[in-house]
């Protein structure tokens, strides 16, 4: 009862607040100021999300709060009013923050983040869905020491969930060395209200990943309910306000733990338990939002996580470096005979760490050996691929590239916890054998760090490099009768499903045709199924009957036919983690690309975010579509609608990374090697009518095939 009463107190001084910033704020910059949170598709989410107006200005906002003043807040002290109470508080934090970025899109310094962009979300999205990170934490108030918080934040850290902290915990981590930002999955939002951006970040999952129409109150709380894998712990008292926000957690069906004592009828089992043991927060947080690990222990003396992930370590931090151009370095994982592989043998063949002074640079092979009754010989470019994410998880450890261009640093900080050369392979067995156990039976790896042994293996590496590019180039969505699906992501989009075939990676760009078929073997009941691909129903546009079949019935009977090589046409749908978009360009009888990376406007009038917004859900939207950055370069590519030729606009950074194979493939498709040249830019244009004149002047083929529409 009591908690009702504080709830209903602390959103009656929220939603006075918010109030009074409003009428100020309006006095100050008028009815008609434009009202707007950087890079997303969705307005002021939370209202989005629950009520469905579309806010832009700021005398929209106030028939908005009155509405919610009326209705949610009411004195009398049931648990249903106090949820009411916490949506009340959250409407009102969503309100004072949105106007902190009236005429001003970045107003919190460093580190706080304040509000999220959609594009971080977008990022979460893959990993999130297929468990990388388990979970989402908002940790908000002061720890009883910065020591005992911090430790709580290393622990979510190593988890790998996703951890949002608000209030005084933020100076607590920093001052405790604790490595925060997105590169860390650990996001500081700020102060007080500013906790609403976690809540936004989840509305925004419902309404981008999950479809759920605007406005539609009740579907987005069950989506919260039974998807959204986030929970809360409250630090410190608890006041009024901070009562309110928690019903408001409630509201959206997240469950809190907080490290106060509570009396038993203050608690809510279940819901709102009391845990004052700092060891034992975590644990209980997990259990209450069901969250279940999987627990590997590595023997190396450094934390491991995809919290480090992202972690950069310069020049002048690194104890050693290996490749990068400066010495010798390959990564090779092979596929071997049972004999040939003693289980969980690792041989430095060269130094270790202690021989090699500070700020030198070694070479170094890093060779993979696997025997499995499960494993082929496709499994090892898929396999290899891993040794990137799994080195980079160890925090103090750097790698990027593969194959023979990969280059790694170890850091000073690594050197002095005691991590070692050896400490690489005990970290590529234990994750081999966690994450495949399926096709991995055997792992012994060998560390090679001398010079004149690197000469050598590395020559066995290229000759395996070779051999898998030419099996690679002769796998076409002809030469397969399968393709994959993946629906992966309908944990986020309950009826996406993406078709991988061998010239159509994923649209995340992280699940190619044999990445689906290695998870397959390893899990043959998870989510890339095999697909037959049947009677072929029109060979130009990729439609075939199998595939229609199986889209029918895992799209929850939504979609009925799908074709894979159009986009104007049953295109394939988006789920919301596309690392690009395509849209059609009337004017130009073309087609432009944007992505995730640029966040400028684009010709087709939105920016990368407000695009997304359009074509996310798991629904087909002919015209756009979002895709892999890679699939631009697919002999795949649209070729219904003419193929790389109908590209018209694409941001710089897309042309630079995908430079080479883009004109490559314009010489293959009789386009010529300037081909690049003539597709516009941001630096052309961002209008149609701005790059019009340009693709004329270039004489852009688009301009001369048949009307796209
Ligand atoms: Fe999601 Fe499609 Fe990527 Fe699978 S392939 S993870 S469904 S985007
Ligand atoms: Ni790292
Ligand atoms: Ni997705």
């Amino acid at each position: 009862k009591q908690i009702c009463e504080l709830a209903y107190q602390g959103a009656s001084t929220a939603v006075g607040l918010a109030e009074k910033l409003l009428t100020e704020a309006i006095e100050k910059h008028g009815a008609e100021a434009p009202v707007k949170y950087p890079d997303t598709a969705y307005k002021l989410p939370i209202v989005t999300a629950l009520s469905g107006e579309d806010i832009t200005t700021l005398g929209e906002i106030v028939p908005v709060l009155q509405r919610i003043k009326a209705n949610n807040l009411r004195p009398e002290p049931e648990l249903g009013n106090a949820l009411l109470s916490g949506e009340a508080t959250l409407y009102a934090g969503e309100i004072i923050e949105a106007l902190r970025y009236v005429g001003n899109d970045q107003p919190d310094e460093a580190p706080y983040t304040g509000f999220l962009p959609d594009r971080i979300l977008r990022k979460c999205g893959v990993p999130l869905v297929d468990g990388t990170i388990p979970g989402v934490a908002v940790i908000t108030g002061k720890a009883k020491d910065a020591k005992a918080g911090a430790a709580l934040v290393k622990d979510l850290q190593s988890k790998g969930i996703l951890v949002m902290l608000v209030n005084d915990i933020i100076e607590q981590c920093i001052a405790e060395n604790i490595k925060v930002g997105l590169d860390y999955l650990t996001l500081p939002l700020g102060k007080f209200t500013q906790i609403v951006h976690a809540v936004n970040f989840a509305a925004r999952a419902g309404l981008a990943f999950g479809g759920v129409p605007k406005g539609e109150r009740e579907r987005m709380l069950e989506y919260q309910k039974n998807r959204v894998p986030a929970f809360v712990i409250a630090l410190g008292e608890l006041d009024a306000v901070t009562v309110a926000i928690g019903a408001g957690a409630l509201f959206m069906g997240f469950p809190i733990v907080t490290d106060q004592a509570l009396p038993p009828e203050l608690q809510i089992p279940g819901l709102l338990e009391p845990q004052p043991d700092y060891d034992k927060i975590v644990k209980l947080a997990l259990e209450l939002r069901n969250i279940k690990l999987k627990i590997v222990d590595i023997p190396v003396p450094i934390t491991v996580g995809p919290a480090f992930e992202g972690e950069t370590i310069r020049k002048k931090e690194a104890w050693v470096e290996f490749g990068g151009g400066r010495s010798p370095g390959f990564e090779l994982v092979r596929m071997a005979d049972a004999d040939h592989v003693e289980d969980g043998k690792i041989e430095v063949v060269g130094p270790e760490i202690d021989e090699m002074p500070e700020g030198s640079v070694f070479p170094l092979g890093i060779i993979v050996d696997i025997y499995g009754r499960k494993m082929q010989e496709d499994f090892e470019g898929v396999l290899e691929r891993r040794i990137h994410y799994f080195i980079n998880y160890g925090e103090g450890l750097w790698h990027v590239a593969q194959r023979d261009l990969c280059w790694l640093r170890i850091s000073k900080g690594a050197k002095e916890a005691g991590f070692k050369i050896r400490h690489f392979g005990e970290l590529l067995i234990a994750k081999f054998k966690s994450d495949y156990p399926a096709i991995v039976d055997r792992v012994q790896v060998t560390l090679i760090t001398d010079a004149q042994v690197i000469d050598e293996k590395i020559k066995i590496a290229r000759e395996k490099y070779q051999a898998r590019d030419a099996r690679l180039k002769g796998l076409t969505d002809e030469s397969v009768d399968t393709f994959y699906s993946c629906t992966l992501c309908q944990s986020f989009a309950p009826n996406h499903v993406c078709i991988v075939s061998p010239e159509r990676v994923g649209l995340c760009g992280a699940v190619s045709w044999l990445d689906a078929k290695a998870s397959n073997e390893i899990t043959p009941t998870g989510p890339n199924q095999p697909i037959t691909k049947g009677e072929c129903l029109d060979e130009a546009k990729g439609m075939w009957k199998n595939l229609n079949d199986f889209l029918y019935t895992s799209s929850n009977r939504t979609l009925e036919e799908v074709n894979l090589y159009t986009l104007m046409d049953k295109p394939m749908t988006s789920c919301g983690c596309f690392e690009a978009i395509m849209a059609v360009l009337p004017l130009t009888n073309g087609v432009m690309i944007t992505t995730r990376e640029h966040s400028g406007d684009t010709p087709c009038g939105m920016s990368f975010s407000t695009l997304a917004g359009t074509c996310g859900g798991g629904v087909q939207t002919p015209g756009f579509m979002g895709i892999g950055r890679r699939y631009v370069v697919s002999s795949k590519f649209i070729p219904a609608d003419g193929g790389l030729g109908r590209i018209v606009w694409m941001p710089k950074e897309l042309k630079e990374y995908l430079k080479d194979e883009l004109a490559e493939r314009a010489v293959q498709l009789g386009l010529g090697a300037d081909f690049v040249d003539k597709i516009a830019d941001e630096t052309v244009g961002i209008t149609e009518e701005e790059i019009l004149p340009f693709l004329e002047e270039r004489q852009h083929p688009a301009l001369k095939m048949d009307p796209l529409m």
